[in-house]
């Protein structure tokens, strides 16, 4: 049986909220996570399989070239070397992002410092890491090439990015307000916990790749391609990610290198980034500069905006950082210009980090409201809400559901935003400047087509099965809870396999789509298997109440166990439709933050910090609220610490590991508040459930500078705010 849905218009029947067994929503514990705490979770590098060999990559050392041969001699005479692969599929980028976005390169060709050449397979990873350094590799080097976007001279806009409404200069020159600044943010790197890995074995012809992936059914497309081989050939493991934010979307040459070698020498191969080579060799957020114009009346009411921006990538590439993905509509203005630039430069490729696009994108553009607010002497708060436009500002469609004002409001209530002084520099503690600020928190939102198995056995066990991934974000929770709301069974009683490709194909997680994409397709499962035990009872569905395994209907209880001479087996499909061309679907919040600059040091510390989301329903408080968490406190990473540095010479990664790299740690979080704003979207799904994952990171370093302002009079439009630009 199947149960298919192309999401193209409202669902009002919004079921979940009259279900009897109450837990959705619930913070349920996450069924795998005693396996994570105790460390018998196994992810890609710890399967043990016999006889596995290690490969270490050997990376150019040039930016730009060709490589003209690879002396193996000396590396294969050292001890315990099996062989080193200079296979063409190997130098070649594999897909750094979305299947088919991956370029053609030449073989031979050298695009950026650090990219893959060469896999040196031995006995034990210290060996094949000792003969990687001896390999000889002699190039042809081109001079000249671009490692900045300031040297490129090769500035793409790509048609259908740019936006021009109305007349921006003309509205400039009359408005009664004005805002003309520029910023600049840095490259960022996702800095998963769990480094690039790979293990590949081949067995009758057939590749089973045991991976850190986020997209499984894509991954195995992807891998199937690089080594051009059938993907019904291909089986891809990844049951435990150990985090992705974007850079696992695609398959990186580890698995790509360790598929031709485990093939080669007829024995399993695993290949683990070592934390240098995720820096320097997986795809990173581009750096940008942004020219951010507002114009507006006596009353702070935008007249016109303007977003101009240049972002990067490497020759070929399809992705661009989508900045002003955000700026389309989240504030109104009848004269409006985007303008999207992508110059070409020989770093390591860019691709999706962390909400790509309003990461950075709403973050500065929340900068220019709050000086904006400044200008017009109007308070930050009452100025977003002067400006909550109540259509898409761009296309005239109206909101599928829209609770930015609501969450604006409960979190400057919660936060005690009211009566604030607006002076900057005017509260001094000790040696420590006091100052808060608020942004806007503004993510779009999607489903994807995704497939999911719901079995319901007559012993009233049941099982999820879905190739969809678990990257930390609560997949298995919240796939349980739908499976056990609908079926009316105890959480315990129910299973959720996930991250095999041998399993129906999910949406896999990236874009915040996850939860409303693989959570719809269950939902879809459960509901046909209603129908069916509501058919055996000749009853409606809709008459029907699954609670503890038992079936209730009118005043007739019957155990579910009688109802069921089989498994009933469903599989659940849900396509994204097209919801998009008729309405514009986004999830909302609010960033408050409070913090205390030192006045010696410059140093600033993140006091405290609050965020008000509206994602649609919940369907685990727990989850939802730790994205949250990780979300904001990526936003103080951004604010305050992470930037990738470039050697201006030959554009190689220099701050190339975690001590160097600053991620935000425990020292620097404070308690941080995270609220969800009560909100149905029918055009979500049937759940009414919408994404979360990336919406916590969206404005929230704008809450932090805007803040450093308001505590010490500094403007701070080069990220991150360190002590250097506050002093
Ligand atoms: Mo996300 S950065 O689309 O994994």
């Amino acid at each position: 049986m199947t149960a298919h849905l192309k999401i193209d218009g409202p669902d009002e029947s919004n079921r979940l909220d009259g279900m009897a067994q109450g837990v959705i929503h619930t913070p349920a514990d996450r069924p795998e996570g005693a396996l994570k705490v105790t460390g018998t979770a196994t992810y890609a590098a710890e399967w043990q399989l016999d006889g596995v060999a290690t490969g270490v990559l050997a990376r150019a050392t040039i930016t730009r070239g060709k490589v003209v041969q690879v002396d193996v001699d000396a590396a294969r005479a050292l001890p315990g070397v099996l062989d080193v692969i200079t296979d063409s599929r190997l130098v070649r980028n594999p897909a750094q992002g979305m299947a088919n976005e991956s370029p053609v390169q030449e073989p031979e060709t050298v695009s950026y410092f650090g990219q893959p050449i060469a896999l040196v397979v031995a006995e034990t990873f210290e060996q094949a890491r000792h003969a990687a350094h001896a390999l000889q590799i002699r190039y042809e080097t081109e001079d000249g090439a671009a490692v900045s976007p300031e040297q490129s001279e090769d500035i793409d806009l790509p048609e259908g990015k740019q936006v021009a409404q109305g007349d921006l200069d003309q509205a400039m020159g009359g408005a009664a307000f004005t805002v003309d600044q520029t910023w600049t943010t840095p490259g960022h790197n996702a800095s998963a916990m769990e480094p690039h890995a790979a293990l590949a074995e081949w067995k009758d012809g057939k590749l089973t790749l045991h991976s850190s992936n986020q997209m499984l059914k894509y991954n195995r497309n992807e891998v199937a391609d690089a080594l051009g081989v059938d993907a019904e050939k291909v089986r891809v493991l990844s049951p435990y990610v150990g985090g992705g934010f974007g850079s696992k979307l695609g398959i990186g040459p580890e698995a790509v290198a360790a598929a031709i070698a485990a093939e080669k020498l007829g024995r399993p191969v695993r290949v683990v980034m070592t934390r240098q080579q995720v820096y320097e060799t997986v795809l990173h957020r581009s750096a940008s500069r942004q020219r951010i114009r507002l114009a507006a009346d006596e009353d702070g009411r935008l007249l016109g905006l303007g977003h101009d921006f240049t972002v990067y990538n490497n020759v070929g590439e399809v992705f661009s950082e989508p900045v002003a993905q955000a700026t389309h509509f989240t504030y109104p203005a009848a004269h409006r210009e985007i303008v999207h630039r992508v110059a070409t430069v020989h770093r390591v490729p860019t691709g999706s980090v962390r909400a790509p696009g309003e990461s950075i994108g709403v973050t500065v553009f929340e900068n220019a409201m709050d000086e904006l607010a400044e200008a017009t002497g109007i308070d930050p708060l009452d100025l977003r809400l002067r400006n909550i436009p109540d259509r898409d500002p761009e296309s005239g469609k109206p909101f599928s559901s829209h609770m930015l004002a609501e969450a604006l409001r409960d979190g400057a209530a919660r936060f005690g935003w009211e009566g604030r002084d607006p002076k900057p520099r005017a509260r001094l503690e000790g040696d420590w400047y006091i100052g808060t600020g608020m942004a806007a928190a503004v993510r779009v939102n999607t489903v994807m087509e995704s497939k999911a198995r719901l079995c319901l056995n007559p012993d009233l066990t049941a099982e999820v099965e879905t190739d969809m991934t678990d990257i930390g974000t609560g997949t298995y929770a919240i796939l349980t809870q739908i499976a056990a709301e609908l079926l009316g069974l105890p959480l315990s009683q129910v299973t959720t396999r996930l991250g095999d490709t041998d399993l129906p194909p999910g949406a896999g997680s990236g874009g915040s789509w996850g939860a409303s994409s693989a959570g719809t397709s269950v939902y879809l499962a459960g509901m046909k298997l209603r129908e069916e035990i509501a058919q055996k009872l000749s009853i409606a569905e809709t008459d029907l109440t699954l609670k503890d395994g038992m079936a209730i209907h009118g005043n007739r209880t019957t155990p579910l166990s009688d109802l069921l001479d089989g498994p009933l087996e469903v599989i659940g499909h849900v396509e994204g439709g097209d919801a998009g061309e008729t309405v514009r679907q986004a999830t909302y919040g609010s960033h408050f933050a409070e913090v205390a600059v030192n006045r010696h040091s410059g140093e600033t510390r993140v006091r405290r910090m609050l965020g008000s989301f509206a994602c649609g329903r919940v369907l685990n408080e727990k989850t939802a609220r730790s994205q949250c968490l990780g979300g904001m406190t990526f936003g103080i990473g951004m604010a305050l610490t992470e930037e990738m540095l470039f050697d201006p010479r030959d554009g190689h990664v220099a701050n190339n590991d975690l001590a160097e790299y600053h991620l935000a740690v425990n020292a620097d979080v404070p308690q941080l508040g995270v609220h969800f704003v009560p909100e149905r979207d029918p055009w979500a799904n049937p759940m009414q459930a919408k994404g979360i994952g990336e919406l916590g990171i969206c404005g929230a370093a704008a809450a932090i500078t805007n803040a450093i302002w308001h505590a010490t009079g500094v403007r701070v439009r080069d990220y991150p705010a360190t002590l250097d630009k506050i002093l």
